[in-house]
């Protein structure tokens, strides 16, 4: 059993004091591996990522990172503890270059930021040979990738993403699945967040189904993609 990254213990928490999304959540995600979360709309996914992150508050229960408890601490120390995140919405600055936008994700390196996006834009010669359009000019695939790119910048162990994949055409979901390949093959775990529930699955070595706030289902990738239950309940919708 390889060494726990993030471990959520009955994480609550809302936007509203007194009123909870999450309800007591579950979750590890360990070094190397990939790991999704699926459920309907609403259930609490992206709520969760936010509390991870420290954008809003954790009214009940821990989470510890590398082992040690990060519950509500300011996100840029959540950043400087090795985790990326990409928002679901949002996660690009159309209005700044693809360069501006990776020096805005770098602003809290002080010495290595030249370098740092440098070293990204070698990783990604679609972002270079751009680097001085405004992102606005990007396809929603690209921008996704350009969103990827800027988490990685801080050289996190860990990343969160917020459905990556959503309205991309099946061409740039493609792309965007390889490219999060790409990142874990180099060493990055991933918590994923999909509505693509069945792409999710099969891609990722573990899913969790969140619903109403709370654990409804987890396991292997595959063992959900077969279990009937998981099936009928959210595999069909999805
Ligand atoms: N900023 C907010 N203020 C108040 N309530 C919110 C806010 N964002 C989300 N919620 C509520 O929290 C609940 C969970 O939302 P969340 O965005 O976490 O769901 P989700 O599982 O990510 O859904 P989706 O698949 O639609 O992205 C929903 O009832 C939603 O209305
Ligand atoms: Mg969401």
């Amino acid at each position: 059993m390889s060494k726990a990254i993030l471990e959520c213990n009955g994480i609550a928490a809302g936007y509203v004091k007194g009123l909870n999304i999450l309800q007591g959540v579950d979750l590890v995600v360990s070094e190397g591996e990939i790991v999704s979360i699926i459920g309907p709309n609403g259930a609490g996914k992206s709520t969760l990522l936010k509390a991870i992150m420290g954008l809003i508050n954790v009214s009940a229960g821990r989470f510890y990172i590398n082992g040690s408890d990060k519950t509500n601490l300011s996100t840029h120390k959540i950043v400087n503890q090795g985790i990326g995140y990409v928002p679901q919405v949002e996660n690009v600055f159309p209005s700044l270059t693809i360069e501006e936008n990776l020096e805005i994700g770098a602003w809290s390196l002080n010495k290595s930021r030249k370098s740092t996006i440098k070293k990204t834009l070698e990783d990604f010669p679609m972002l270079d040979e751009r680097k001085k359009e405004k992102a606005g000019n990007l396809s929603g695939g690209q921008r996704q990738i350009l969103a990827l790119a800027r988490s990685l910048v801080t050289s996190p162990k860990l990343l969160l993403l917020d459905e990556p994949s959503a309205g991309l055409s099946p061409v740039a979901i493609n792309e965007v699945f390889t490219t999060i390949k790409e990142i874990n093959d180099k060493g990055v775990s991933i918590l994923l967040v999909e509505q693509n529930a069945k792409r999710a699955l099969s891609f990722s070595n573990r899913g969790y189904v969140l619903d109403q706030g709370r654990n409804a289902y987890q396991g292997e990738g595959s063992e959900l993609l077969n279990d009937p239950r998981v099936v009928d309940l959210y595999l069909g919708k999805l």
